[in-house]
Formats: C-alpha cells, sequence, structure tokens
C-alpha cells in the first residue's frame, strides 16, 4: 500500500521524528503529507519545520464548538492534504467520529505499554509507567494498535517488550520504552507498506472488554 501519512501530535514529537528520520534514511518508503498539532507550541511543530513538512495547528481554541466542528476540521485537513494513513504520535485529543469514520481503519496509535494492560480513559504518560512500576510487572513495551471508538481497545498491530528493572523509576522506565516505539512505529508501517499487514483484515479484532 503506498503510504501518504498525515500526523497528530501534541507534544515533543519524537516518534514523530524518528519516522521522519526512517523515510529519509530510505527505510521507510512513505510521503509524509502533513502535521496536525493542538499545540501551537508543541516541539512536533519544529520538528516538521525543519523537514519542510506543512504543519497546522487546529485546537478547541479556535473551534470551540466541540468536538464536531474541531472533528470536521481535522478531517478536512486530513483529506486536503491527500492522507491516507493517520498517525498519532503524541496526540493527546480524543479523535472524532467524523474522522474515525473518514479514515475508517486507517488510523494508528502507539501506546507504551504491552495493551491490553494498562490501556484506557486517563492511562497516558507518566501515568501509564507508574501503575505498570505500582504493579510490580517485570516486563513493560509499545504497542501499536489502530483506533476505534474506545480508548486503546482497537485492533493491535504489533507489541515490543522491555525489561523493567528493581531500579527503575517512571523516568527511567519512560525512556527505554520510548527507545522501542522508535523502532517499532516505523517497522509496523514498513510492514503496512510491504502489504505484510492489512488494516482490514485486522479490523475484526477488536480487543474484548
Ligand atoms: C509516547 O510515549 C507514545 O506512546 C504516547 O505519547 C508519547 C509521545 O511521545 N502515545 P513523543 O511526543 O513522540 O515523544
Amino acid at each position: 500500500m503506498e503510504l501518504r501519512i498525515g500526523f497528530l501530535a501534541s507534544h515533543n514529537g519524537s516518534n514523530l521524528q524518528a519516522i521522519l528520520e526512517n523515510i529519509s534514511s530510505g527505510y521507510l518508503k512513505a510521503k509524509p503529507m502533513v502535521l496536525i498539532t493542538n499545540n501551537s507550541n508543541a516541539k512536533a511543530s519544529k520538528i516538521a519545520d525543519d523537514s519542510c513538512l506543512v504543519s497546522i495547528c487546529l485546537n478547541k481554541k479556535d473551534y470551540p464548538q466541540i468536538f464536531v466542528s474541531l472533528d470536521e476540521a481535522i478531517a478536512e485537513t486530513l483529506k486536503e492534504y491527500d492522507v491516507n494513513l493517520v498517525v498519532l504520535a503524541g496526540y493527546m485529543n480524543k479523535i472524532g467520529p467524523l474522522t474515525l469514520s473518514a479514515y475508517k481503519n486507517r488510523i494508528l496509535n502507539i501506546h507504551p505499554a504491552l495493551l491490553p494492560k494498562y490501556g484506557g480513559d486517563g492511562m497516558y504518560g507518566w501515568f501509564v509507567h507508574e501503575a505498570v512500576l505500582r504493579a510490580g510487572e517485570k516486563e513493560s513495551g509499545a504497542t501499536v494498535h489502530m483506533l476505534n471508538e474506545d480508548y486503546d481497545k482497537g485492533p493491535i498491530l504489533a507489541r515490543c517488550k522491555v525489561s523493567v528493572y528493581p531500579e527503575d523509576d517512571v523516568n527511567t522506565l519512560a525512556k527505554r520504552v520510548l527507545k522501542v516505539e522508535h523502532q517499532l512505529y516505523s517497522q509496523v508501517l514498513r510492514d503496512i507498506q510491504l502489504d505484510r499487514i492489512d488494516l482490514d483484515c485486522m479490523s475484526g479484532l477488536s480487543l474484548p472488554d
């Protein structure tokens, strides 16, 4: 499948950066089309600028009648930039129904834990790693999954494990997980581009509650 990627990111954009580097190096054959962010100060926008990728800020401030108009603006922007695959890379807003239906089976997310554990509403960033450490897990990792209406419940495309050590704190664990995220996301995208993963076939595999 030819990949024309639209990215959505809110903050650091290190996953965005890793994917753009893998495109530049030739590891991943894909065209970055646009970055949509909800935060005008996102480091992700600077990364996009440095790569000459169009970056557009769409947020609730500009679209106060949440949630439909912002949702519509996102869907329209993705279509305008001819995106055929949406990559969420640390996007801190829920994707609305219009975008979900316009890009059915074509929105991916990365989560900093081994789903189906440690996912769901409120499970983001440090909260995830805190919960993993509190539970005394011996391993954690990253998961790339397809997006559906339920937080972190869409079909899992790939996971990568890391060890959790007794001396870990949230910082050290987050760092270890992020490192594998940077490889895993591009690997999955490459598998999609090479038709090793068929997103339409995966779509029926939602996780049970
Ligand atoms: C990552 O940990 C990812 O799993 C989560 O948000 C974080 C984004 O990091 N969805 P970055 O902005 O790509 O550095």
